[in-house]
């Protein structure tokens, strides 16, 4: 990683080798525990999760297929409990192991919802990964079966998270500096 992060980050919360390790260990538990299952298919949640999703399914030797789904999201920052699909799956899933991934469990509403429709379609498993997950106690409500990091409750960018769709490539996890808010 560079000397200096980029001058909108106040600290970087975790640095790109750490993510890079993480997604190695996620990746290698995955593996494992699909060894013996048929039909994987990893549902990225566009677009927060497209840089940690590409990451992780070329670290799997598991065989998978990959699909998106979008949802919509309120405003910059505010994390509303309408979640709206924008972009669905293109084939059904019923039979499939479904592994959904997810960059960031914030108020959990999107995950939750998510869990719900996908649980409806008749997988033969459901599971999700999150790259993620804030220290709030709504966040730790949902399931979330293989998790990255615990964070703290601040807004933060890089690694395909965002601030209003900048900063989404920056290759850790940093903290926003309170003035780019304004
Ligand atoms: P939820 O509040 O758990 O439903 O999170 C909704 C979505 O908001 C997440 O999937 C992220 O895309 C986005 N989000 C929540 N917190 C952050 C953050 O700190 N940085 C960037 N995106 C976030
Ligand atoms: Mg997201």
């Amino acid at each position: 990683m560079s000397a200096n992060p980029h001058p909108d980050i106040e600290r970087v919360l975790i640095d790109a080798d750490s993510i890079q390790q993480r997604v190695a260990e996620l990746a290698a538990e995955i593996d494992r525990d699909y060894a013996d299952k048929p039909r994987l298919l990893l549902v990225g949640v566009l677009k927060g999760a497209f840089i940690f999703l590409s990451d992780l399914c070329r670290a799997l030797t598991v065989p998978h297929a990959v699909d998106f789904m979008a949802v919509s999201s309120y405003g910059m920052t505010a994390t509303s409990g309408a979640v709206r699909i924008v972009l669905d799956l293109r084939m059904p899933i019923e039979g499939m192991h479904v592994l959904l991934v997810e960059d960031i469990v914030d108020s959990g509403h999107t995950l939750h919802y998510l869990q719900q429709v996908l649980a409806s379609r008749g997988p033969a498993s459901l599971r999700t990964c999150a790259l993620s997950r804030k220290q709030r106690p709504e966040a730790m409500s949902v399931p979330v079966d293989y998790l990255g990091f615990t964070i703290p409750d601040v807004w933060v960018v890089g690694y395909g998270l965002d601030y209003a769709d900048t900063h989404r490539t920056l290759p850790y996890i940093g903290v926003l500096k309170p003035e780019v808010y304004r």
